[in-house]
């Protein structure tokens, strides 16, 4: 029978690192009938690929292509704006749009938020129950990152459930092939309505600007004029989008990470004032179970790699979390070990296409992890039953409850 994985079974999903490492040692690039494309499982493999400029990162163009007349007429506003994201770009589009985010989003920018991060991770904390039973993903892990990109874009908190009503739609059509009964006109609605949100925030911006990412970016694309509105409010839902169920998943797969390995979560929280260990520790939790498994390229051209053969139009998936458990870049690879030098994993990709937000997450994470092991005393998980997503791009939990005990004392 020819090698594959099994995207859609229960251990896959649950744990998909024992096939990874089966077919890193035994067939490293393969054709998945499973999943209609090639399939790249090797570090120095997928790094070289992600910087090959014969695959292309626009896998929308020729997904809404292949679909018939009538319905594509029925996801029309979904494919204007989709195909807009630089994320499925290839250059000189790419560059372009990307020049204006990296403008909002430089790391020195970022760093700035740091006491509104610090501020958002204090009044979830607030919220929990001085003792007892909370779901983290839902308390913590949700409303830390959706806060934050809606306070970076300039929008009001009391919209943020709204706008992830919405991304859940668009995440429906854009993460996963799975097929669900309304997922088009779903997905295709929220698209609609996110044009006409961030159409209004744009000329709001436009009028009046803020101190916000919308503003700067709204600001130069005017002064540069290297931005059409659609572009403009295309890279706002894409920076939405893209900016919270990630982020929510380093911070449910790091906590499950360390509450299975205690060791760990001690030494965390002994060096949890050592700004190099923390930054290690969340590097740490990228590599180990981060929240991107794969990322999918198309062949623009034949393009023969490691005795495989790409065909102009064929799908390769990048299995990104692959890479970072390979045992040629990484020692011991399936060792959860805090204090690994792990910076060079690919769960921000690698690249033209490396993940803008990058610096954002990481905040997020650097400055959540000590504080609730600063202001908790006690965390332990509960008794239940996990459910790991069942996409391809994105990897993490839909709850995880835990019991723990607030305010130690140490703060
Ligand atoms: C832990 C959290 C995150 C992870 C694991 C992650 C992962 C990734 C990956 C793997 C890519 C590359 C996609 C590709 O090669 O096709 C990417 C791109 C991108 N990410 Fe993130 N991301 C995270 C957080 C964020 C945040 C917070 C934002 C925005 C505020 C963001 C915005 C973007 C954008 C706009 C791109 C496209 C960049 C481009 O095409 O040039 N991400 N991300």
């Amino acid at each position: 029978m020819p090698f594959d994985l099994d995207p859609a079974g229960a251990a896959f999903i649950a744990d998909p690192y024992p096939a990874f490492a089966r077919a890193r040692a035994a067939m490293p690039v393969f054709r998945s009938a499973a999943l209609g494309g090639w399939v790249v499982t090797r570090y120095a493999d997928c790094r070289a690929l992600l910087k090959d400029a014969r695959l292309s990162a626009d896998r929308m163009g020729p997904f809404f292509g292949h679909m018939a007349d009538d319905r594509r007429r029925q996801v029309e506003r979904l494919e204007a704006t989709v195909t807009r994201w630089a994320v499925f770009l290839d250059p000189p589009d790419h560059t372009r749009l990307r020049a204006l985010m990296n403008k909002a989003f430089n790391p020195r920018a970022i760093e700035r938020l740091a006491p509104l991060v610090l501020a958002r991770v204090d009044a979830l904390i607030d919220a929990f129950p001085s003792e007892g039973r909370i779901d983290f993903i839902r308390e913590f892990a949700y409303p830390l990152p959706a806060t934050v990109i809606a306070d970076l874009l300039g929008v009001p908190l009391a919209d943020v459930d709204l706008l992830k009503r919405w991304s859940d739609d668009l995440g429906a059509f854009v993460l996963t092939a799975r097929a669900t009964p309304d997922k088009y006109s779903r997905a295709e609605a929220a698209a609609r309505e996110m044009e006409q949100y961030f159409g209004d925030l744009v000329e709001a911006r436009r009028r009046a600007p803020g101190e916000d990412a919308a503003s700067w970016m709204i600001g130069a694309a005017d002064r540069e004029a290297r931005m059409s509105r659609e572009e403009l409010v295309a890279t706002c839902v894409l920076l939405l989008f893209a900016g919270h169920e990630t982020t929510t998943h380093l911070l449910g797969n790091g906590l499950w990470a360390l509450l299975t390995h205690p060791e760990e979560l001690a030494r965390l929280r002994a060096h949890r004032r050592e700004p190099a260990f923390v930054e290690a520790a969340v590097e740490e939790m990228l590599r180990w179970d981060g929240p991107s498994l794969a990322q999918v390229r198309v062949a623009r051209e034949r393009t023969e790699w490691q005795g495989a053969v790409f065909e102009p139009g064929e799908r390769v998936f990048l299995m990104l979390a692959s890479a970072n458990r390979d045992g040629s870049v990484f020692a011991d690879p399936d060792r959860f070990d805090l204090s690994r030098k792990a910076a060079q994993n690919l769960a921000f990709g690698y690249g033209i296409h490396f993940c803008v937000g990058a610096p954002l997450a990481r905040l997020e994470a650097r400055v959540a992890f000590p504080r609730l092991l600063e202001r908790l005393g006690r965390m332990s998980l509960a008794p239940q039953d996990l459910r790991w997503s069942d996409n391809l791009v994105v990897r993490g939990l839909h709850s995880l409850e835990i019991d723990m005990t607030r305010d130690n004392g140490e703060r």
